[in-house]
Parts: C-alpha cells; sequence; structure tokens
C-alpha cells in the first residue's frame, strides 16, 4: 500500500540541505562543472491521461492519493523561489506536471513569472509542456498572460494507438486542434513530444513525421525512459533515436545541425528539402547529463537536480520559515554546488528499479 503514496513527502525521500555559505548572487555550477540555467516546476501532480509510460492505471487509479490543495506550492511562493532562483542564473522556466494546465487559474501563475527580469534586464524564457488537451481553450489566454511557447505530447496520429499510449479515451483531433490554437496565437514555434516505445506506437514514426514535416512545428522522438519506479521499463522496449533517424532518412533525407544552444537536450536533424526539422532525444542510448543545466521543483516545493534522483531537498519547508530570500538563495546555490548526478551514464537492469521519483511529480 505504501507504494501508493509514493507522491508525498515521507522523511526517507528528504536530504538535509548541503552546509549552506554566503554567497553572492550570480551564476552557480555544480561539481561536475554545469551551471544551473533552467528549472522545471511542477504544479500539480494530477493528469487526465494515464500514459502507460508515466502513470499506469494499476498504479495512479481511484484510489491513489494525489496531493491535497495545502501541500502544493501556491503562486506567491513559487514567484518567490523563481526569482531567487533567477538571482542564481537561471534564464529558463517550464511549467510541467501533472498535467499544468489542470492547475485552477495557471495564467495567474505565467503573469507573475513573466514579469521576473533577469540580472542582464533579458526577459525570463518562459514554457510549458502540456497534453494539449485543454490548450484550444487556453491558448490564447496563456499566450496574453506572457506564455512565449508550449511543448505538446503525442504519440500518435490514430486513435487506437493514441489511446494504448495514454490509457484515457481521448481524441487526437482534439489535440491537433490545441496545437493549431497554440500555433495560431503565436506560441510558436510548437513542439511535439512523441514517446517511443517498441512494439506499442513505433508504426507511427513514418506518419507522425509526415504529417508534421513542411508544419513548422517541431517533432522529437524521445527514447522511453526508466523514470519513476512504476512503469515497467526494460531496455527491449527501446528504441533507438539512431534506428528512428535511419528509419525516417531513408524516405525522407535528413542531415545533422548544431544545438540552438549548449546543453540543448534534443539532437537536431533537418529535412534535406528545406521542409523543417525533427529532434531525437537519446536520454538511453547517448546521455546527455554532461550538459545537464536542468533544477526541477516539485508540486510540493522539493528541490531535486535529476530527473532520476530518489531524495530531495524541502525547499517548502524553507519558503513557510522565517528565513529571508538571502538565505535561501544561499541554500540553492549550496544544493546545486554539491550536485553530481548523472543517472542517464550509469543506467542499467539493476539501477532501473530504484524508487526513484515519479516524473507525474516532478515534471518532464
Ligand atoms: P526546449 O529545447 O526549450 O524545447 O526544451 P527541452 O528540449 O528541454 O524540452 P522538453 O522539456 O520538452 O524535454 C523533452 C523531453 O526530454 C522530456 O519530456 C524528457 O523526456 C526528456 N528530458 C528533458 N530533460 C531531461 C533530463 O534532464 N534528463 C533526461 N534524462 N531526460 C530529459
Ligand atoms: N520516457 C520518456 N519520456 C517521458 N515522459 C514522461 N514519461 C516518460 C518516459 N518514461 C515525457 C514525455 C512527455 C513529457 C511530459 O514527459 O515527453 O511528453
Ligand atoms: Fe499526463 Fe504527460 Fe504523464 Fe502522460 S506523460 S500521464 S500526459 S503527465
Ligand atoms: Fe540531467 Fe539526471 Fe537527466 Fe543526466 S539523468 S541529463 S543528470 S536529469
Amino acid at each position: 500500500m505504501t507504494d501508493r503514496v509514493i507522491a508525498l513527502v515521507d522523511a526517507g525521500r528528504r536530504k538535509p540541505l548541503p552546509p549552506v555559505a554566503d554567497v553572492a548572487p550570480g551564476l552557480t555550477r555544480d561539481r561536475l562543472g554545469r551551471p544551473m540555467r533552467d528549472l522545471r516546476i511542477s504544479v500539480t501532480d494530477r493528469c487526465n491521461f494515464r500514459c502507460t509510460y508515466c502513470m499506469p492505471r494499476e498504479v495512479f487509479g481511484a484510489d491513489y492519493r494525489f496531493l491535497p490543495h495545502e501541500q502544493l506550492l501556491s503562486f506567491e511562493e513559487i514567484a518567490r523561489l523563481a526569482n531567487i532562483f533567477a538571482s542564481q542564473g537561471i534564464e529558463k522556466i517550464r511549467l510541467t506536471g501533472g498535467e499544468p494546465l489542470l492547475r485552477r487559474n495557471i495564467e495567474r501563475l505565467i503573469e507573475m513569472l513573466a514579469a521576473i527580469t533577469l540580472p542582464d534586464g533579458k526577459a525570463m524564457e518562459l514554457t510549458l509542456t502540456t497534453n494539449a488537451s485543454l490548450l484550444e481553450r487556453k491558448a490564447r489566454a496563456l499566450k496574453d498572460a506572457g506564455l512565449k511557447r508550449v511543448t505538446v505530447s503525442l504519440d500518435a496520429l490514430d486513435d487506437p494507438t493514441f489511446a494504448a499510449m495514454n490509457d484515457a479515451k481521448f481524441p487526437v483531433a482534439k489535440v491537433l486542434a490545441g496545437i493549431d490554437a497554440a500555433d495560431a496565437v503565436g506560441l510558436a514555434p510548437v513542439k511535439i513530444n512523441m514517446v517511443v516505445k517498441r512494439g506499442v506506437n513505433e508504426h507511427s514514426i513514418l506518419p507522425m513525421a509526415k504529417r508534421f514535416k513542411g508544419s513548422g512545428h517541431v517533432l522529437r522522438f524521445i527514447e522511453f525512459m526508466d523514470v519513476g519506479a512504476t512503469n515497467g521499463w526494460r531496455m527491449d522496449d527501446v528504441i533507438p533515436s539512431s534506428e528512428i533517424i535511419r528509419l525516417i532518412g531513408a524516405q525522407m533525407p535528413l542531415d545533422p545541425i548544431d544545438p540552438n544552444y549548449p546543453g540543448e537536450v534534443a539532437e537536431r536533424w533537418r529535412y534535406r528539402d528545406g521542409s523543417g526539422e525533427i529532434g531525437v532525444i537519446s536520454s538511453v542510448t547517448q546521455a546527455f547529463c554532461r550538459s545537464c543545466t536542468r533544477a526541477r521543483i516539485s508540486t510540493e516545493g522539493m528541490l531535486y537536480t535529476c530527473l532520476f534522483a530518489t531524495t530531495g531537498y524541502d525547499f517548502r519547508a524553507l519558503l513557510r520559515s522565517d528565513k529571508s530570500d538571502t538565505e535561501i538563495r544561499a541554500a540553492v546555490a549550496a544544493v546545486w554546488g554539491a550536485r553530481d548526478d548523472h543517472y542517464s551514464e550509469i543506467r542499467s537492469a539493476q539501477t532501473a528499479p530504484q524508487r526513484k521519483i515519479e516524473m507525474s511529480y516532478i515534471g518532464g
């Protein structure tokens, strides 16, 4: 039964803070020399889909206990923390979940985050990952609130395969309408994430590539990962990105192109005929830990320095104490300074079953 409450913080999953010293505001580097640049904030642990690779229904069923509202960080707490992170080097914030558009009044949080200015005067890059079930309805309000772009999860183009991946009866057509709405209001370029699972949606690779070629959207194929402890990951279910590039390239020639920025997770490929680009995210076959600049805040304010972490640091406790922003900033710097995570480099059949945090709790 305890496995059913994995989302709740228990003492065993909380790490004490490393020694905290006074630090000046500025870029923080970890023990492997990696700067802290991106902050991913999970705003809800709930989702209306049950993707088998993320929230399998056997675990996240009707009796699953999601976090009660008072355990979540409030918008004010999130904005305070985001400002503190901005003073330590964060340039980009991604809102995730669960499904972030299920959090009521999310536009209000976006307005608060869009107002953050970076130490160099630039605006914060603000984006969001969504399953698009509510996107058609919300795209305009999200844009008006200051969101810059969105990434949409979509694993197939036909309803039966889509349902086999997300275990929800949601029509692909509604997701496509959400993508169109986002594009129409300028939340662009829309990126589309397709998790590929051998034997389940691999036959959707070519149809997806063809559908989005020339659309201006950027389709990215993601290797199925052993996130969390519930998705029954096996290496046999992973289709290596190299195989995907070969498959698509044989019909629609591709050339590799440079990353948009250092540490970009997706490897980019351009169609030779000039009709756009695709990406592959090869966390399993080609780990990109050496350039990982991502910090993650869970729905209830725990700070994790790796997607595959088993323990995190309780920043909600700091936010709800009498600590000043300067003290919390020093704690952020201390945590990042102590970081040496590189899980994807050491992943194996033995590490996969470890009791890692769930992706629905920490966000993609
Ligand atoms: P943009 O370049 O701004 O679009 O961001 P991104 O490429 O980081 O986008 P996104 O958050 O959509 O990441 C895509 C997917 O890559 C996620 O859903 C994860 O599956 C995977 N991913 C992202 N960050 C990490 C990471 O730090 N480690 C691992 N192993 N996988 C990651
Ligand atoms: N493997 C790879 N990607 C995953 N995501 C969630 N679970 C997994 C997994 N097991 C990613 C998908 C989805 C985003 C929210 O998280 O990209 O689009
Ligand atoms: Fe929901 Fe996204 Fe997880 Fe699917 S991958 S269950 S849409 S949070
Ligand atoms: Fe970063 Fe951890 Fe992913 Fe490696 S496994 S890229 S350290 S989040």
